[in-house]
């Protein structure tokens, strides 16, 4: 299945998309800012895997999720950052 995850080049973030990489047939999207914290390093064994797709977004940019979710249609979201917007 399609899992949306959100911060996903952060601390808490990149370990759960590793492990879902390593140890899932799940396709992960990773919606991520990439602001100060984002670290793409974090993500090596995952980086460019087929089943881990980057989305570059703001999870504020309602426009942008939207286009995210009628893409890729996840059946799983996993909200690890939160804000206060
Ligand atoms: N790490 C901890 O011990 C801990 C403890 C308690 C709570 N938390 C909370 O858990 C969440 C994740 O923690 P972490 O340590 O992985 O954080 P982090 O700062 O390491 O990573 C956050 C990631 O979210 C991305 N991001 C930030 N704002 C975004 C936005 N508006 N849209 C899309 N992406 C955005 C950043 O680019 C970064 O990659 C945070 O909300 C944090 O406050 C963390």
């Amino acid at each position: 299945m399609n899992i949306l995850l959100t911060g996903g080049l952060g601390f808490i973030g990149s370990a759960v998309v590793r492990r879902l990489i390593a140890n899932t047939d799940h396709v992960v999207v990773n919606v991520d800012k990439e602001t100060y914290a984002a670290s793409h390093e974090a993500l090596d064994g995952a980086r460019g895997h087929s089943r881990h797709v980057h989305v570059k977004a703001d999870i504020c940019d309602a426009e942008a999720i939207s286009a995210v979710l009628a893409q890729w249609q996840p059946e799983v979201v996993m909200l690890l950052i939160c804000t206060k917007r």
